[in-house]
């Protein structure tokens, strides 16, 4: 059943087609706007009423709080999948068979090798230098130690390119750590799993053996997949942009980093700790720190909460939020900020503020906590968001290419001087 969007301006009504998706969303095509109305476009800051393409990776719904990849549930894959099953699924778009996943950890491996001289570039950076510019730095000198995976046409050229920054992504996240903990860098162990691997390059003492711990290994790889993918947010909409011009992959992962390291965006759970930690110092006083947030003159927000899209419960949020009670009686610890963090949660959803602005946890309100009994310092949060997102970038990237999308170029509107004559420097 095809449907249509009549616009009228100036007496003049002009015909759009709506698109409808597999879960019932419409959107109205307007690809022939500026066409036929002789220059007319749209303006949406922000994108909050504008899709940017059409997707079969992930689907989301704001109201009703529904996550799936590939149309399989959040709920669902965070119980029973892993980590690399996950990356396959929303790359390939199918959950892999035991040999397809085997093939698959196997290519990774065997890329996982980093240049040395790499090294160098790691070293030339201070330990104070914050580990998402050291990421995106290192993410994007692949590209000179990797020319081949620049000029990727064919899906085979895509595939070895995919291979490649799955299996050194990780070794550049956990020497980016080290670095910064004076730690001498791990090579990591090809017998391990995708994430226990990635655990070992990042906490293996340099004079003792690496044991891996199921519940460690367990919570990472959950919370990997639950930062896979989420459709078009900032960070991957970058990507997809970088990529629309024909930048190879790993250039534009670069710029995916950049734009996740944003406090707004995947710098929230690093922001998070920060913000739970200063109300434990200022005497876990939440109400105070509620009413900071409300405060229009007030810069301070909870960081946390609140969502472009969801505007209910974010289902990642209550996952994590089980989870971080598991891993902390699992583990034996308290963590006092988790009780400051609940007590803010039960305070905002009794709040007008955030009830009527539909307010609620969001993804980075609670993996902090999990990070942090993990052993991951702050500072690394973000990076772990990115690694969990790398997956559902580069099935974004590939889907892009895959599909021909043109290269990405907004219109604006133009508020300048209108034309007016140059003036020599004594006349003005
Ligand atoms: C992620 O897009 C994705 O999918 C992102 C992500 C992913 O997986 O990729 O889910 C990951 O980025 C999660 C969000 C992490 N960011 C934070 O936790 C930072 C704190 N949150 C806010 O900055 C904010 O909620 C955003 C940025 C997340 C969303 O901003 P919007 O959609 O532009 O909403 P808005 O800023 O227009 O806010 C609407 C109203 C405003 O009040 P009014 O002007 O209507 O009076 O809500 C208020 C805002 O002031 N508000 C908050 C608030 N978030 C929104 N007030 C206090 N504290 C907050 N956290």
């Amino acid at each position: 059943m095809s449907k249509t969007a009549i616009l009228e301006i100036d007496g003049k009504k002009y015909e759009f087609p709506v698109v409808i998706g597999t879960e019932n969303e419409e959107a109205i095509d307007i690809k022939t706007l500026r066409s036929v109305t002789n220059g007319i476009t749209t303006i949406d800051p922000g994108y909050k009423n504008t899709g940017s393409c059409e997707s079969a990776i992930t689907f989301l719904n704001g109201e009703e709080g529904i996550l799936r990849y590939r149309g399989y549930s959040i709920e669902e894959l965070a119980e029973k999948a892993d980590f690399l099953e996950v990356a396959y699924l929303l790359i390939f778009g199918e959950l892999p068979t035991q040999p397809e996943l085997d093939k698959f950890h196997n290519d990774i491996k065997a890329q996982s090798h980093v240049d040395e001289d790499v090294k160098k570039i790691l070293d030339g950076f201070p330990k104070s230098a914050h580990p998402m510019g050291v990421l995106s730095s290192l993410t994007s000198a692949l590209i000179a130690f990797n020319p081949s995976s620049v000029n990727v046409d064919s899906e085979e050229d895509m595939y070895k390119a995919i291979v490649k920054i799955l299996g050194k992504f990780p070794v550049l996240t956990a020497w980016t750590h080290r670095k910064r903990a004076g730690l001498p860098l791990d090579y990591g162990d090809e017998n391990l799993g995708y994430v226990d691997n990635f655990i070992k390059m990042m906490f293996k003492k340099p004079s003792g053996d690496y044991t891996s711990k199921k519940t460690v290994v367990n919570a990472m790889d959950k919370l990997l997949i639950l930062h896979a993918d989420h459709e078009q947010n900032c960070s991957t909409s970058t990507v997809r942009m970088v990529g629309s011009s024909h930048a190879g992959l790993f250039a534009s992962l670069s710029a995916g980093i950049n734009a996740l390291w944003g406090p707004l965006h995947g710098g929230a759970n690093q922001a998070v700790i920060e913000m739970l930690e200063k109300i434990k110092e200022d005497g876990g006083d939440t109400k105070k720190f509620m009413e900071k947030a409300k405060d229009k003159d007030d810069p301070f927000r909870l960081m946390g909460f609140g969502h472009r899209v969801y505007k209910n419960f974010d289902p990642r949020a209550k996952i994590i939020k089980k989870a971080a009670d598991d891993v902390l009686a699992e583990l034996g610890m308290e963590d006092e900020v988790l009780d400051i963090a609940k007590a803010l949660e039960k305070e905002a959803l009794e709040d007008s503020y955030f009830v009527d602005r539909k307010l609620y946890p969001n993804v980075d309100f609670y993996s902090g906590i999990i990070y942090r009994a993990l052993g991951i310092p702050v500072e690394m949060f973000t990076p772990m968001f990115a690694l969990g997102r790398l997956p559902g970038w580069i099935a974004q990237w590939r889907e892009m290419r895959l599909r021909k999308e043109p290269i990405g170029r907004p219109r604006q509107v133009y508020i300048g001087e209108n034309l007016r004559q140059f003036k020599a420097i004594e006349k003005r």
